[in-house]
Formats: C-alpha cells, structure tokens, sequence
C-alpha cells in the first residue's frame, strides 16, 4: 500500500474562493530529456499580482504537488498573508498529470502514456515556467523563492538544489525526503501515528491495538457482519476474508490520516473534520473496552472519520486511499517507480497488526498494475538523499505530530540548510492559513520562515547589483 503523502491531506471538495487568482495555462515539452518525441502539452498555473511590485518584487512559486492546484492554492494561507508585505506575485503551478495539467487528455493515466510522470519531468517543467515568469532574461531580474508542503515540499527542496540559478531559496514544510528504502526505519511512520494517539490518551491506543482482533472474530460470524454492514452503514457487506481484510486497511489508513491532519482547527484538508481529530475521536476509546463495547466505539470514531458533515450515505471501505478532495490517482504510479517509501507495522512500538515491508511483493504488484519496475536507490541518487551539504537556502519544517515527519530533516545540516520543529503541529500547518487556534510553536516557525525569505531576497538583490 502506497500511502498517498499529502494527499490524505489533500482531499479537499473544491473550496469556496477564499483567494482570488488567475487561471493560466504555459506550454512544455512532453519529454524533457530527449528530442525522441517532440509533442508538447500544457500545464495550468494560478496567479496572483495584486500585492507585486513588477520591478523588483519577488515571485512565490509554489511547485505543486500530486493534486489539483486550486487544493494547494486555497489551503496554503501563509504564502497569500505575507505576499502583501514582500510585494510579491504569488504562483501555483500544476504537476503535470494532476488536476487538469494531462498530457495526453484523459488517457494520460494509461499505461502507453503515463511514463512522463516524474519528479524530474514536474521539476523542468516549473524551471521552464519560472524562466518564462522573468521573461526569458539572461539576468533574471525577480528572487524567486520556492514554497511546498509534503510532495510539493520536497519539490520545493529539490528545484532548489537542481536549479539554483532560477531558484533562491526554498521552504519545504513536512517534506518526507528521506523515507527512501534504508534512509529511515519502515516502522517510523505508523511509530508516530501511534504516539499521536497515545497523547490524546493511552487508553485509545489499547483499544485500537486490541481492535483488530476483535473485529477478526466478530466478523466471522455471518451474523455479525450484517451487523457491521448495517450498523456501520458501509457500502458493501463483508463477504469472505478478503472483504474483513479491506475493513482492517480501511481502518488503518483512517487512524493514518487522522494523525495527519490532526489540526487545531476544524479543516477540510483531505477531508471534512472536527478540530483536534485524534482528541475527539479517543474520547470514544478512552476506558478499555471490550468484545461488543470494543465494536461500537470503533464504530464512533468511523462515523467521525468518514461522516462528520452527516452527508455521506455509506462508508466505501474498498476505496482505499481516495479522497473525494484530492485526484491523485498518478501518485500510486509515482509511488511505483521513483517514489518509492517502504512502510511497515510491527505491532509492538504502534497499534498496528505487524505488516513486514516486503520489497519482493511490492515489486511484484506494482510491474502488475503498471508494467513497471520500481527503482528503489533512485530519488536517493538523483536528489542527494541525506548528502545535502553542497546545497544551500533550504528550510525543512516538520511538525513533531505528523507521521511524514518520520522521514523529514529533523536537524540542520549547515548555516544555510535548517531544520525547524514544531512541536504541536501536524502536516505542513505552517503552510496553512494562520488561525486563532494555532499553537505559538506554529506562528514561530512562520516569523522564522519569514526572516530566511528576507535574507534569500536580499543575497538576491546584492549580487545583483554587483552584476
Ligand atoms: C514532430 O515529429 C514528427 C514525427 O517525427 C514530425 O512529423 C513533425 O514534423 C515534428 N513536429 C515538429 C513541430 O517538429
Ligand atoms: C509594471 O507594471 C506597469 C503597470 O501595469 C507597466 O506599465 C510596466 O511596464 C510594468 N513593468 C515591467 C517591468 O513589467
Ligand atoms: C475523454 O475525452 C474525450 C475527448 O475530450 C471525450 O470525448 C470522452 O468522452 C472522454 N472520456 C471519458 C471517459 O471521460
Ligand atoms: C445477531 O447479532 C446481534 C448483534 O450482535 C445479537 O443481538 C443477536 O442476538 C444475534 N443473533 C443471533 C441469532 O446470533
Ligand atoms: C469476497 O467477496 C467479494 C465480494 O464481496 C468478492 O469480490 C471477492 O472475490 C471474494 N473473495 C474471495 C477470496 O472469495
Ligand atoms: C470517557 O469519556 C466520556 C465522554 O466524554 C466520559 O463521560 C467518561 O467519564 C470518560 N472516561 C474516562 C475514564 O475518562
Ligand atoms: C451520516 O449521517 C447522516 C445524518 O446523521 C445519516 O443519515 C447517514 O446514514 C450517515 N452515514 C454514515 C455512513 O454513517
Ligand atoms: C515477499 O513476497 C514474495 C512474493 O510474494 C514472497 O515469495 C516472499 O515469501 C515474501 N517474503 C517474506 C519475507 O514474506
């Protein structure tokens, strides 16, 4: 199972205009690294120039991640609340394969087609598109500074560390850049979900972790899944084995995005929930709970998950990871090839059934589903891995209760590539639109994000004018 990064965190229903831009589309090569084939496409961006200063202001260029860009533009407040006092002109761009940015129309997910899905490709494209922006000029003229969240993060740091020549400075919120197989540990993540909860409340995690086996026996009787059909007004009753089987996954990455999305606030991220999520949902499983009793507190915390708005009328548990918010059907390829982020349970350090990573199988299913082979060393070799001491004017924010942060730069690596905790907070909510409700941690990380722009702009326009 290849977990959608931000993209649980992205699963927004299109979100009333909070903020106004333009809708623009810009030209690239199908293939960057070659001249095999020489179609063209388009990619979208958005635009905002209301705050900018067109002779030397700079340009907020947020590299999209695995999603529709209206997602990333509406829910990433914090570039829109300080373009005003940097003058700066604020840009969304597409990844191509998402949202509208298709290369091929509506079979660009087909296997013939989707080979030009890659970082590499999305990154060439945004050099391509930032060129452009400072008028193809040999001198470029505005400091551009890269912003993302999670992929787009990571994405962030990368075009910083391939184009540094187009790019000054990078902020790259929960970027998981080293969940590559044999950088970190494969448990770390489900690790820190489970410590998620354990803060909410211990009981809680008891409950979940004695839950599987639980709900494995309940099951079993013919009885008692029509029970759990009705009664967690899922959308298919449970047959066979394999039907329970896709309940536990169900379940599980449900427990995943809670943690992830465990804002402040009430949010809409990758789906519609309460403030403090993880808190809410354990006030249902915070004394041991029992056979039965077990059952319906699980049953609570479904109905919180799947149904906060009260519009949904049946819980699809075959749905996997898709958020009705966030199309990211391309990231499962992604996830196959380059992306590639070993995920394991070991039932002793989280509230998981143990679930080995096995690279064999994962292989396996992935040349099944898309003719591919996964190249599990190369995002390590391609963008430096935890090396990054050549590189320069990267943040790395990680929230201390977000799962991504397992694979985050959790220590700085010189004076210029920083790391920045944020002890309450989890996925990129630094990113997001500052709220009453954020924790100090979260408005200090900005201010420190704030002071690193100022000084890219300035180193910027200081070379500039030795030129
Ligand atoms: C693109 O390649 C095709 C096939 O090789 C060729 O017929 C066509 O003229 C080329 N188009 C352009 C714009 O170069
Ligand atoms: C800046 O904007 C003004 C007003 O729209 C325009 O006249 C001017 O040419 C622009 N300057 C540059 C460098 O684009
Ligand atoms: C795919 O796009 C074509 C051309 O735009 C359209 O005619 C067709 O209905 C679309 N198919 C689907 C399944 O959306
Ligand atoms: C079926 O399950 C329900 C709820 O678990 C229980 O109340 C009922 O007694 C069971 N009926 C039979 C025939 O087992
Ligand atoms: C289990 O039941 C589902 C339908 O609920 C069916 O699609 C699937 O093939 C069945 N699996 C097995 C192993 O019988
Ligand atoms: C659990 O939460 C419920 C409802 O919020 C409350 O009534 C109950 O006292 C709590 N139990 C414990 C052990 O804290
Ligand atoms: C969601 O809530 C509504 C209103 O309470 C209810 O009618 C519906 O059955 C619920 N759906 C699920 C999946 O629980
Ligand atoms: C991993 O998966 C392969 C292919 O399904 C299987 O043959 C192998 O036994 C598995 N390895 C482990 C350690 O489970």
């Amino acid at each position: 199972m290849s977990k959608l990064l931000f993209i649980l965190v992205l699963t927004i229903g299109i979100v009333s205009g909070k903020y106004k831009y333009e809708t623009k589309w810009f030209t690239v090569p199908l293939d960057h690294f070659s001249f095999q084939r020489n179609e063209t496409f388009q990619i979208r961006y958005l635009v905002n120039s209301d705050y900018w200063d067109n002779g030397t202001g700079p340009i907020f260029f947020y590299t999209g991640n695995e999603g529709q860009i209206e997602v990333f533009a509406q829910n990433t407040g914090f570039m829109w609340e300080i373009a005003p006092e940097f003058k700066a002109k604020i840009v969304f761009a597409e990844h191509r394969y998402y949202g509208q940015s298709m290369p091929f129309g509506n079979k660009s997910l087909e296997n013939e087609n989707i080979g030009y899905l890659t970082a590499a490709q999305a990154l060439a494209d945004y050099a391509d598109l930032i060129d452009y922006l400072q008028g193809d000029k040999v001198e470029p003229r505005y400091p551009v500074i890269a912003f993302g969240g999670s992929y787009g993060g990571m994405l962030a740091a990368y075009i910083r560390i391939k184009y540094p020549h187009l790019v000054n400075g990078a902020i790259a919120a929960s970027a998981p850049i080293h969940m590559y197989p044999g950088m970190v540990p494969c448990e770390v993540y489900d690790r820190i979900v489970t410590s998620s909860f354990r803060i909410a409340n211990e009981e809680c995690v008891t409950n979940i972790r004695n839950s599987w086996s639980t709900l494995r026996t309940f099951a079993k009787s013919q009885n008692n899944s029509d029970w759990l059909y009705k009664n967690w007004n899922l959308c298919h009753p449970l047959k066979n084995s394999s039907d329970v089987q896709e309940l536990v996954d169900y379940l599980q990455s449900m427990y995943e995005s809670l943690a992830m999305v465990n804002y402040p606030f009430e949010s809409n991220f990758l789906l519609p929930l309460p403030a403090q999520p993880v808190r809410v949902v354990c006030q249902y499983l915070n004394e041991t709970l029992k056979d039965q009793k077990l059952i319906e507190g699980i049953g609570k915390v479904l109905k919180i998950y799947a149904n906060y708005t009260g519009k949904t009328s049946c819980v699809n548990y075959k749905n996997g990871d898709s958020y009705e918010n966030l199309d990211a059907s391309g990231w499962d390829y992604q996830a196959c090839t380059e992306m590639v982020m070993p995920m394991c349970t070991t039932g002793t350090d989280d509230m998981f059934e143990p679930n080995p990573w096995n690279f064999t199988q994962f292989a396996e299913d992935c040349h099944k589903k898309y003719n591919v082979q996964p190249r599990p060393q190369g995002a390590r070799v391609e963008y430096g891995g935890a090396r990054l001491q050549a590189a320069s004017n990267i943040v790395f924010s990680n929230g201390l209760l977000d799962p991504w942060a397992g694979g985050g730069i959790l220590n700085s690596i010189s004076n210029t590539i920083t790391a920045v905790l944020i002890i309450d907070a989890a996925h990129h909510l630094d990113l997001m639109p500052s709220s009453p409700y954020d924790p100090a941690s979260v408005k200090m990380a900005r201010n420190i994000h704030k002071q690193n722009i100022e000084k890219w702009i300035r180193q910027f326009r200081e070379e500039r004018s030795k030129q």
